[in-house]
């Protein structure tokens, strides 16, 4: 049984779903957080290291690992497969492992890139498989090696998940919205986007819930769910959205034109799933949240631009 403040390592903390986990799993016990580059409070490990993270492993001991490290770079995947391979599939088996042999829970993220994207249906956990590239590969390889190392574990797959910091599609626009006049966005792969700090919020609920009912190995709330806002859009849909509110709330001056592009006009390295909107109803159920639409947390993550004064 873990006792009641769990010691928590936290891999990932500058990223999206990091940073805002840092701020969520603060309360539920001792925390140590980890990045590439130096954090105040926290530990510089490179993760790539399969030595230095098992160094590190050995001299926290964790009872909790939260994983929101991850190669993220889609297209760059194609070109840097091992390197993508290392931080996605070999990163969580190797922290699987020792989970299992510690009984430490161990909490990570997948996506929703382990589907091809030909269902029109929202898709359950219990869809199969089928990634498109080396990043779905590498993700749903992760997944994989959480499930066989029999570790206590839960993985959320996410999707389209944005922040008001960080490398993600909502900045992106921002920033084109203020040097151009046009822009051109694909509205031929539809998905949920996702805002990081919902991610974060239901992430810690559900440990807490787990922690709260006995930290059971055995508990049926353990194992893979969809963790996403609920809807749907385009990313040409979730463009026209946010700059109409970014301009509603001052961030930009003018909304751009916005011309609906296929995929194939603008070819990546990487193919992306055409749809992949997630069943998100299974997570809810087992731990009692609510999942707003995509349109809230992206209001949301736009309010706090505003207030922090990113407005023109
Ligand atoms: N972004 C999406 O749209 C999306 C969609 C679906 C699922 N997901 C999944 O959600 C999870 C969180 O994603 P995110 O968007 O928060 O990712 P992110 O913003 O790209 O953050 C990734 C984190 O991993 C760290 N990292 C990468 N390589 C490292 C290394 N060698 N050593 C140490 N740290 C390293 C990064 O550090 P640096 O800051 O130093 O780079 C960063 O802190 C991931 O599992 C991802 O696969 C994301």
């Amino acid at each position: 049984m873990m006792p009641e403040a769990p010691r928590i390592l936290l891999l990932g903390a500058t990223g999206q779903v990091g940073h805002e986990l840092l701020r969520c799993l603060q309360a539920t016990g001792p925390l140590l957080a980890t990045a590439r580059r130096p954090l105040p409070g926290g530990k510089a490990v490179d993760l790539a290291d399969a030595d230095a993270v098992q160094a590190l492993l050995a001299d926290y001991r964790p009872q909790i690992i939260a994983n929101a490290a991850a190669w993220t770079a889609v297209d760059a995947a194609e070109e840097n497969p091992e390197a993508c391979w290392r931080l996605n599939a070999g990163l969580p088996e190797q922290l699987a492992r020792w989970a299992a042999e510690h009984d430490a829970l161990l909490l990570h993220y997948s996506t929703d890139y382990v589907f091809d994207g030909r269902s029109r249906q929202p898709l359950d956990e219990s869809r199969p498989t089928a990634p498109l590239g080396v990043y779905g590969q590498s993700k749903r390889a992760g997944e994989e090696a959480l499930q066989q190392a029999g570790c206590p574990h839960l993985i959320f797959r996410t999707a389209w998940v944005y922040a008001s910091r960080g490398r993600n599609f909502l900045l992106t626009m921002l920033r084109l919205a203020r040097e151009r006049d046009r822009l051109s966005v694909v509205d031929d792969q539809i998905g949920s986007p996702t805002w990081a700090r919902l991610i974060a919020q239901v992430s810690s609920q559900a440990l807490q819930q787990w922690l709260a009912e006995g930290a059971d190995p055995e508990d049926p709330c353990l194992g893979l769910w969809h963790l996403t806002a609920s809807g749907q859009t385009s990313w040409h849909g979730f463009a026209s959205a946010l700059l109409q509110q970014a301009r509603v709330l001052g961030l930009i001056e003018r909304v751009p034109e916005i011309h609906a592009i296929p995929s194939s006009a603008f070819p990546t390295p990487a193919q992306r799933p055409a749809w992949s909107v997630l069943d998100n109803r299974a997570i809810q159920r087992a731990f009692g949240c609510h999942l707003p639409d995509w349109r809230s947390g992206m209001q949301w993550c736009l309010q706090e631009l505003a207030e922090r004064g990113q407005a023109t």
